[in-house]
């Protein structure tokens, strides 16, 4: 048995690995280390599960960001992105299509837009939630106060995503602008957690500048912070950003990082990501093959997708949201799962 397989017999059974442990399973692991480890996250989601993906239905509702993350190809500083806002009335549409084709979880998913401040999405909670109470409402629109995050929470949103990126500061400073502040992130993680929300948080695969270090801490603190929900891909570039000609992140990496996350956290709710099929045709398969339990495909209208590109290439900008479950709902067969229509909400 090598080292790197007792390790990960050594997280299955104890559920931590120390910073060393990590790093000397990141670094070289092989192919049948990853095979040995899907094998294990596999059985782990099975069993909390069963062969059930649940889906989440997302709305990319804006392309405007005042951030300018280097990483991203809707930065404010991308002057060549084509930019777009969808109204409540285009949003609820959305809704309504989604609700039609079985959704019961709405993401709404912006960049940090300053025409979209929290009264407002409050006021468009509210309304998602008179009209859908059977299903939940997710916001992924950034960095804000404890009040405003309160104010969404008290208009009925059920759950946040907010990838913390990178659990090392000076990680993040290198993939950020000096405004940008890893203190606030983290702590808007915390707020979002104490006002209970069912939180995600995640890290991007191989962005620049990240080792087996990083990754490690990455671990340690999802350990520590204990996430309803983690969102992880591989880094991609954008032809826009300044990280145009950074190399792409590790598809192999990804899954291995996607088994060690659900061994890890058995309970999770584990995205088999956009990007993960971005990266690979059967990305999104191999995914829940890695202990993946969740897809999210794209509610938004056809018009605006293509806009919404925070790397190259990214799947699916042509197909209506009719065709992506449909397509969904394939690709999750041939691995033998299914497709659930509910919720899905955490539960331990
Ligand atoms: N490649 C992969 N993922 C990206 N994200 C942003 N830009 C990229 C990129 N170039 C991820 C970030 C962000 C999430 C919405 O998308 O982790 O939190
Ligand atoms: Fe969108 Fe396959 S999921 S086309």
């Amino acid at each position: 048995m090598t080292d790197r397989i007792a390790l990960i017999d050594k997280l299955n059974e104890q559920k931590t690995l120390s910073h060393e442990e990590w790093v000397s399973l990141f670094e070289g692991f092989t192919d049948s280390d990853r095979a040995y480890a899907a094998a294990i996250a596999k059985e782990l989601r099975e069993k909390k599960f069963g062969n059930k993906i649940f889906i989440r239905g997302i709305v990319e509702f804006s392309n405007y960001c005042k951030n300018d993350c280097f990483y991203c190809g809707i930065c404010r500083s991308n002057k060549n992105a084509e930019r777009y806002r969808l109204t409540e009335d285009d949003i609820l549409e959305c809704c309504a299509e989604g609700y039609d084709s079985g959704f019961r979880t709405f993401v709404l998913q912006s960049g940090e837009d300053p025409a979209y401040p929290p009264q407002r999405m409050a006021e468009l909670v509210r309304e998602i939630k008179l009209r859908y109470p059977d299903c939940a409402v997710t916001l992924s629109i950034g960095e804000l106060e404890r009040a405003e995050y309160q104010l969404l929470r008290d208009a009925g949103a059920d759950r946040y995503l907010l990838r913390h990126e990178t659990a090392v500061r000076a990680h993040y400073e290198k993939l950020h602008p000096s405004f940008m502040s890893f203190e606030h992130r983290m702590g808007c993680l915390r707020t979002l957690k104490e006002l209970g929300f069912q939180t995600g948080t995640g890290m991007m695969i191989g962005s620049p500048f990240q080792t087996a270090h990083e990754l490690a801490e990455d671990m340690i603190f999802l350990k520590e912070f204990q996430p309803h929900m983690v969102g992880t891909g591989p880094f991609l570039p954008h032809r826009d950003t300044i990280f145009r000609d950074q190399p792409k992140g590790s598809y192999e990496l990804t899954l291995f990082v996607l088994a060690l996350v659900r061994i890890m956290l058995p309970n999770v709710l584990l995205p088999a990501t956009t990007a993960l099929g971005t990266i690979n045709p059967r990305g999104r398969e191999q995914g829940v093959l890695h202990g993946a339990n969740v897809i999210m495909p794209n509610l938004s209208p056809t018009s605006v997708r293509k806009k919404y590109q925070l790397y190259d290439n990214k799947i699916c900008t042509e197909d209506s949201s009719e065709q992506c479950k449909g397509c969904i709902a394939a690709r999750m067969k041939s691995v033998g799962c299914e497709v659930e229509v509910s919720r899905g909400d955490y539960s331990e």
